[in-house]
């Protein structure tokens, strides 16, 4: 009887294997077709040291550990080519940084793509939410939130001002040097939570309000377990552990605080006011706490730490510029700017203040790399074969890596002062605009086509008029003795590994 059962569970797992094999050879042939159809070449291959590409997940780590894994992957695009062929962990995967080919990720070829592993990996702590959700609950995720970021919701800086005074109140009142990074965080959490859900949590004012374990320790910490995930794509289960799924819990109670407070408090402004607060139209649409909680998670992971990495990478270069900030200060002189005369108009219609900041994000953009997977077999316009301008074939499950950093940073877009921080090269004629695409897609900080950033004018908004009041307030805000380093910290943003610090007068 055994000898039966072992036979008949050998005969089945023969019929398996052998399906599989004949529809991955299927498959294979069906692509082989395509790629000879369009006239596809390989892209450069990123050349490996050890089998399986076990080594392109070692450099990975040592560069991360040394701060360095942005200048990393613009060594791998400078030494093989814009578009290249990588093996990692024993599977074919690709990078670019061609504007034709993020054209097509992003927008043209945006059926072909998918988020891959991303709502796997990032599931235990965004849960559902707009950047796990793809086709009909993605979309509608992006409806709701639609009407909350236009900018009339914005306009008159209102949402902004309180924090901005709390900021500036602790700038007043702590001598010698401040680390500004962590103030910013704080600030783009209050307003966050303010404009999105109604009230703000005030942790500038009070960080222990945001819980024991704060949200912003248990966030950073479920980040840095994602980011090692994420490293490792499909094999991302690998990477859990307690610590993380504490962090996940921590992260998820601060979000039921949110949806307590908010939803049970009737007399909130907000509401009185009349103004659209995305929560009470997504309470409105679910009673299911754990879509509400997901959609707020995933909301404050958009809004917080992205706008904090670019306030603190302005003033990390502002102080190192003084140039540019004299420059920046003489724009707002006129009698216009003065703090409470300031909106959002007035923000945009200063065009240095603006080349400041579209500079800062071209050199240090707060998701600086991303990848997507190929949902079907499809080709990429440019990038294979000799001259590295031919069609290059992503077969279906392909994992596709794109380096904003390194795009923005590429001489032949750029020119040659590519690594330097000019703020004023946006007035100039650069080699970008001499390309009609790669004008509008050779600088992507908040990407492009159907998945564009929701919030790109809001975070410009708010990181205007936060730039704005320091430099308005005090004469000097000052680089501290012995700070020249620059150290980049990487979880799903970029950040500054010691901090922004400034002495300020
Ligand atoms: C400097 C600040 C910011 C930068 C550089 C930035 C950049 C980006 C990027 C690159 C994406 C695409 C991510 C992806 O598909 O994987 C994105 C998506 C998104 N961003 Fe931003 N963002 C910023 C601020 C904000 C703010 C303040 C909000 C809202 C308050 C926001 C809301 C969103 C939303 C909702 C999405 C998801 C869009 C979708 O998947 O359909 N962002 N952002």
């Amino acid at each position: 009887m055994a000898l039966y059962i072992s036979s008949l569970i050998i005969f089945f797992l023969i019929i398996i294997v052998s399906a599989q094999y004949l529809a991955h050879r299927r498959q294979r042939l069906a692509d082989k077709a395509i790629g000879h159809r369009h006239g596809c070449l390989s892209a450069p291959r990123l050349p490996n040291q050890r089998p399986f590409g076990i080594d392109r997940l070692e450099q990975i780590f040592r560069a991360d550990a040394e701060s360095r894994l942005m200048e990393l992957f613009l060594f791998h695009f400078r030494q093989t080519g814009s578009t290249l062929e990588q093996k990692f962990l024993g599977t074919k995967a690709y990078g670019t940084i061609e504007p034709a080919n993020l054209e097509a990720i992003l927008a043209t070829q945006f059926k072909d793509f998918g988020i891959g592993p991303r709502r796997a990996i990032t599931f235990p702590i965004f849960g559902d939410g707009i950047f796990t959700q793809e086709g009909a609950d993605w979309k509608c995720s992006r409806d709701v939130l639609r009407p909350q970021l236009q900018h009339r919701q914005y306009e008159s800086l209102d949402v902004f001002r309180a924090a901005v005074d709390d900021l500036l109140h602790i700038l007043e009142t702590r001598n010698g040097v401040i680390d500004l990074q962590p103030l910013f965080f704080r600030l783009t959490l209050d307003t966050s939570t303010a404009f999105l859900f109604g009230e703000s949590v005030k942790s500038l004012v009070t960080p222990e309000a945001t819980g024991k374990c704060t949200f912003a320790t248990a966030f950073d910490t479920a980040q840095k377990w994602v980011t090692n995930r994420f490293r490792l794509l499909d094999l991302y289960w690998l990477v859990d552990g307690r610590e993380f799924r504490q962090a996940c819990r921590d992260v998820h109670r601060f979000a039921d605080q949110i949806i307590d407070r908010n939803l049970s408090s009737s007399c909130s402004e907000e509401k009185e006011s009349g103004r659209y607060v995305f929560l009470d139209t997504t309470a409105q649409n679910t009673s299911d706490r754990a879509a509400l909680r997901g959609q707020i998670i995933n909301l404050l992971t958009a809004g917080r730490d992205t706008t904090a990495c670019l306030l603190s990478w302005t003033f990390f270069l502002l102080k190192r510029h003084p140039n540019v900030t004299a420059k920046l200060r003489a724009e707002l002189t006129p009698t216009g700017a003065s703090p409470s005369a300031l909106t959002r108009n007035i923000l945009k219609k200063m065009p240095y203040l603006q080349n400041v900041l579209k500079e800062t994000l071209r050199l240090y953009p707060s998701v600086p790399v991303n990848t997507h997977t190929t949902l079907r077999t499809t080709v990429l316009s440019t990038g294979g074969g000799p001259t590295r301008t031919s069609p290059v074939l992503m077969p279906r499950g392909s994992a596709v890596a794109f380096s904003v950093y390194a795009l923005h940073r590429r001489p032949d877009l750029y020119g040659m002062d590519a690594e330097v921080f000019r703020p004023e090269r946006w007035d100039e004629d650069m080699p970008l605009q001499r390309d009609a695409t790669a004008a509008k897609w050779g600088y992507l900080p908040f990407h492009g086509g159907p998945r564009t950033c929701l919030g790109m004018d809001f975070a410009l908004t708010e990181a205007g008029y936060t730039a704005v009041r320091p430099l308005q307030r005090f004469h000097t805000i000052a680089l501290p003795e012995g700070e020249s380093v620059e150290k980049q910290a990487m979880t799903l943003v970029m950040s500054i590994k010691e901090g922004c610090k400034v002495e300020v007068d």
